[in-house]
């Protein structure tokens, strides 16, 4: 399934438009989360999902909507937690599909009508879910996500686009309830809305977009190293002199998180996810780079004399010839992919590459060596072939 498909669903369901208060059936919000599912069931949907969500966001790690379903305002956005995070209960008052992508979470759910007599939290029920998981919510409905595990995980999140707090506003401070994080300012003068703990931030306007790029690039530079699990959010830091400076660190550690997190999240995901492995492993910092290279099956130095072995049993390599030039292509089944366009005179190298199933770069024929590594190593980046102490591991 293609992001394309998913967005026509809604087309096809005949969601109500975002400029206006109706909601959908449960059955349609079932069918979405059904898509969801079946989406999640290869990698397809996830790579051009994760692929969007790099490009746009660049390990930004807070929630906040890499795609905007055009008409119908649904947010999709990633959700990343750190090992122990947990949202803090809170409400949704429109509809939400969730699946876990990466890892794992428990979730927590109170009851409604409970919690609204008794004005404190009422546990409903606890149920842990693991990736491939997907469910839906048909507000109004208090939960609280945690991350139960050592390693972060990620959730994908569609929201419907009235989703906000309603509770406290009907009966008052409810005990326990998280309080809602706040909308950013509103245009106009308008009074900003409160937003549920796990519902997006508004999209992200293309000039302040690049403007954040620019903050990556540079946060990135100044990354810090800690245990992932004890770092205090920024915010806890806002009432210290330093905080600004220090929050900014944080800030770019958990860039470097998120990222990494995307590393494992892409890590089994065959062939196609090496392309945005390598992208991360360009961003990244010392530690993601390194992250991205197992993950990529390649050492950061490749050595000459190292042994390279394929990847992917069932990807073939094949070499033909468009106009004057030798191309290499990866076929699987009825679909293929061209890893590379050479002279004729390297077309030997692409043969050799072809019928090898262990190489070394120095046994390429026909090119010098720096022409062989560059070779292996796109090689490598692409997944096609893999370091043999890397897959001994
Ligand atoms: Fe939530």
């Amino acid at each position: 399934m293609r992001l394309a498909e998913l967005t026509a669903l809604f087309g096809q369901l005949d969601f109500p438009r975002s400029d206006g208060h109706a909601r959908p059936p449960r059955d349609h919000v079932r069918a979405v989360e059904g898509a969801v599912r079946a989406g999640l069931s290869d990698d397809e949907l996830p790579l051009e999902l994760l692929a969007l969500e790099i490009e746009r966001r660049d390990g930004a790690p807070e929630l906040a909507p890499f795609y905007v379903v055009p008409e119908v305002g649904v947010r999709v956005a990633f959700a990343y937690w750190r090992p122990g995070r947990a949202a803090g209960a809170h409400e949704h008052s429109d509809w939400t599909v969730t699946a876990v992508l990466h890892n794992a979470l428990d979730v927590a759910t109170f009851d409604w009508d409970a919690t609204a007599r008794a004005r404190r939290l009422v546990p409903k029920r606890l149920f842990s879910a693991e990736a491939g998981r997907v469910g839906h919510i048909y507000g109004p409905c208090i939960h609280d996500p945690r991350n139960p595990t050592a390693r972060w995980s990620i959730s994908l999140h569609l929201f419907g686009p009235s989703d906000g707090p309603v509770l406290e506003a009907q009966v008052g401070p409810v005990e326990g309830l998280a309080p809602a994080a706040p909308r950013p300012a509103a245009a106009h003068g308008r009074r900003p809305r409160a937003r549920p703990r796990c519902s997006p931030k508004a999209p992200v306007p293309a000039h302040r977009r690049r403007y954040d790029r620019r903050a990556a690039l540079r946060d990135a530079r100044g990354g810090t190293s800690g245990p992932e699990s004890t770092l205090p959010r920024p915010a806890e830091l806002s009432s210290d002199p330093g905080a600004h400076r220090r929050g900014r660190g944080l800030l770019a550690h958990e860039r470097e998180c998120v990222r990494r997190a995307q590393v494992d999240a892409l890590a089994h995901r065959g062939p196609r996810a090496a392309a945005l492995l390598a992208r991360l492993h360009a961003r990244g910092d010392a530690g993601t780079r390194a992250r991205a290279a197992r993950a990529l099956g390649r050492p950061e130095e490749l050595d000459p004399r190292a042994a390279l072995v394929r990847r992917w049993p069932g990807v073939d390599l094949d070499v033909v010839w468009s106009a004057d030039r030798a191309e290499l292509l990866a076929r699987c089944g009825e679909r293929a992919q061209l890893l590379v366009r050479v002279p004729a005179w390297a077309e030997p190298a692409l043969r050799a590459l072809a019928a090898a199933s262990e190489l070394r770069p120095r046994d390429i024929p026909g090119l010098a060596e720096a022409e062989q590594l560059a070779l292996a190593r796109a090689l490598v980046d692409w997944g096609t072939f893999q370091p043999f102490a890397a897959q001994e591991n």
